[in-house]
């Protein structure tokens, strides 16, 4: 189950104004062109920014995503109609093999297990052509950018269509070992309604991302500077090993 700020439908519908500089996506964009992909699943797709701009391109891609609320959001963008939608995690995925698998915005820190990283890991070297890509980004814990998950830092007040004006902030409420939880809370002024959501990331380091995709039957072949956030983050591109 996803958290309530993509399974709720009144938040699933305002993420992208929340979310609305989605210059963050042009380096994976970047990426199905400099790879020639053309074939890409979107692993935690969410409201579908990314699948529905490849799509539009002609870019066969698969979203795949557990929040039902999110992919509904997804179902009505431009291009929508030309990606195939998957309810669901990784585990759940149907046999198909793809050139390039991704997951953009940090994606990867959803998986607080061991195991649950692992099995994700498995379930996309398993789609993966003997030629394919992963790309995923992950936030370097030693920049602690939980410490700007705060009122003061994230308050926006926004004015979204059919829903009025909508305040929303974060807040740290747990930082334990690579562990990092937080809630969004959003006031929707219309009819005062206050909807709080719950999350938790992990932090994994770049040497253990690296080990546990080796482990998984894939290897490093890049690790990148987001451009957007120089120093902040990691851009993996991981490959099958050689057979
Ligand atoms: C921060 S959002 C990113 C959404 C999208 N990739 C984007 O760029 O806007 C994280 C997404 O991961 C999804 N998610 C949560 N648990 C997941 C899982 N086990 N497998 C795949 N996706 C998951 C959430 O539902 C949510 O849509």
């Amino acid at each position: 189950m996803a958290d309530e700020i993509f399974e709720n439908p009144r938040l699933a519908s305002i993420y992208d104004p929340f979310d609305s500089d989605r210059s963050d996506l042009d380096v994976y964009e970047s990426m199905v062109n400099e790879f020639d992909a053309h074939t890409v699943l979107d692993i935690g797709c969410g409201t579908g920014t990314f699948a529905c701009r490849l799509a539009v391109k002609g870019i066969k891609v698969i979203g795949l995503d557990p929040a039902e609320a999110s992919l509904n959001v997804a179902k009505t963008k431009q291009g929508a109609d030309r990606v195939r939608w998957i309810h669901g995690n990784a585990l759940d995925l149907p046999h198909l093999k793809v050139d390039l698998v991704t997951m953009t915005a940090n994606v990867a820190q959803v998986f607080l297990t061991d195991k649950e990283w692992s099995e994700t890991l498995l379930a996309i070297r398993d789609t993966l052509h003997q030629s394919g890509r992963l790309v995923f980004e992950t936030r370097r814990p030693e920049s602690q950018a939980w410490l700007e998950w705060n009122k003061e830092k994230t308050y926006q007040r926004l004015i979204v269509p059919h829903c009025g004006i909508v305040n929303g902030w974060a807040d740290v409420t747990e930082v334990r070992d690579s562990l990092v939880s937080f809630r969004w809370t959003y006031v929707f002024e219309r009819d005062g309604t206050v909807i709080t959501s719950d999350s938790t990331l992990r932090f994994r380091s770049l040497q253990e991302i690296i080990k546990t995709l080796n482990d998984a039957g894939l290897s490093v072949e890049d690790v990148r500077e987001a451009p957007d956030r120089q120093g902040r983050e990691y851009v993996f591109i991981a490959r099958l090993n050689e057979k």
